[in-house]
């Protein structure tokens, strides 16, 4: 279903006014690169003028990361094709253009230069800014909007997580890496699945226990995620820890959250966001909160 969906809005008409010419693409330094895939800095030529993009290929051979791509490809098309003017700006990473005819294929996104959040929060751990957590929960707040531009799709991004947020010049954070960030960013936190038939790197400490037992995804399971992503803020970008354990195995990680253990309120957390967090991480989906409870109570938090 899902190939079905992405072969059908990967059609000439709809790619029309995304697709870009190869030779109007300069090529700049790498910036993330993974097993199947890179993405490079570089300049697109529009009308005479040079944007910042970052440029996300695909290596051909593999057949998984060509799925991949074209998975990410089809959402973010999907996501900016409905945006109508509602008046609220995406918090989805803003798609540029795609170069799909030819050989070599590439996803332009919006430059973001201040990296990722992850990577952010690791570098402003030694720094004693004032209100410095109430700053991070605005990045929260807007990743809570992404989740729900994402709920109204009825698309699960499937891998929600500081490390695929980034931050852009205007400070507004953005939900990225729908298809390649597995393997573009610390794949140390990818663990392969233990389920007959399946081959594929999970993030595991990031998973909802569903998705981790049955492979499904959705909305419900994005808000688990968003939870351990509250608590990456709230750690300043720490390894999550179970039993102050970080490797943990696929049939580790199933007994301990079927005992119901959770992570533990880091230190400095105040309680209100620590009790956010749990209610991410509550066993039965439906209730959990939603995203736009989310924003609410991160609004009152700030
Ligand atoms: N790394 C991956 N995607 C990026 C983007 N859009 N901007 C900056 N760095 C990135």
């Amino acid at each position: 279903k899902m190939e079905q969906d992405l072969a059908q809005s990967l059609q000439p008409g709809w790619l029309g006014r995304w697709e870009k010419k190869i030779r109007h693409l300069t090529p700049g330094p790498l910036i993330g690169e993974g097993m199947f895939g890179q993405v490079r800095r570089a300049q697109l030529s529009t009308h005479g003028r040079r944007l910042d993009v970052a440029a996300k290929t695909v290596r051909v051979e593999d057949s998984q990361s060509y799925r991949d791509f074209y998975r990410e490809a089809a959402i973010l098309v999907a996501v900016h094709q409905q945006r109508n003017g509602d008046g609220r700006k995406s918090h989805i990473i803003q798609l540029v253009g795609l170069i799909t005819k030819s050989v070599e294929k590439y996803i332009l996104l919006e430059y973001a230069p201040k990296g990722d959040l992850l990577g952010f929060l690791r570098r402003i751990g030694n720094i004693n800014e004032e209100d410095l957590l109430g700053n991070l929960l605005g990045y929260a707040v807007h990743i809570a909007r992404a989740l729900q531009e994402l709920e109204r799709l009825r698309i699960a991004h499937r891998d929600v997580a500081a490390r695929n947020v980034l931050i852009t010049a205007d400070d507004v954070a953005k939900l990225a890496d729908f298809g390649l960030a597995r393997d573009v960013y610390a794949t140390t936190q990818y663990v392969r699945a233990n389920r007959p038939g399946v081959d594929e790197l999970l993030p595991l400490k990031w998973m909802a226990l569903e998705s981790i037992e049955t492979g499904e995804y959705t909305c419900e399971s994005d808000v688990w995620s968003f939870g351990v992503l509250l608590w990456e803020i709230a750690t300043l970008g720490k390894d999550p820890c179970y039993d102050g354990r970080t490797q943990l195995s696929f049939l580790q990680m199933v007994g301990i959250l079927r005992q119901g253990i959770r992570m533990k309120r880091p230190p400095g957390c105040p309680e209100d966001l620590y009790r956010l967090m749990r209610a991410c991480w509550c066993d039965v989906p439906a209730t959990r909160p939603t995203p736009e409870g989310m924003e609410k109570r991160l609004m009152q938090q700030r």
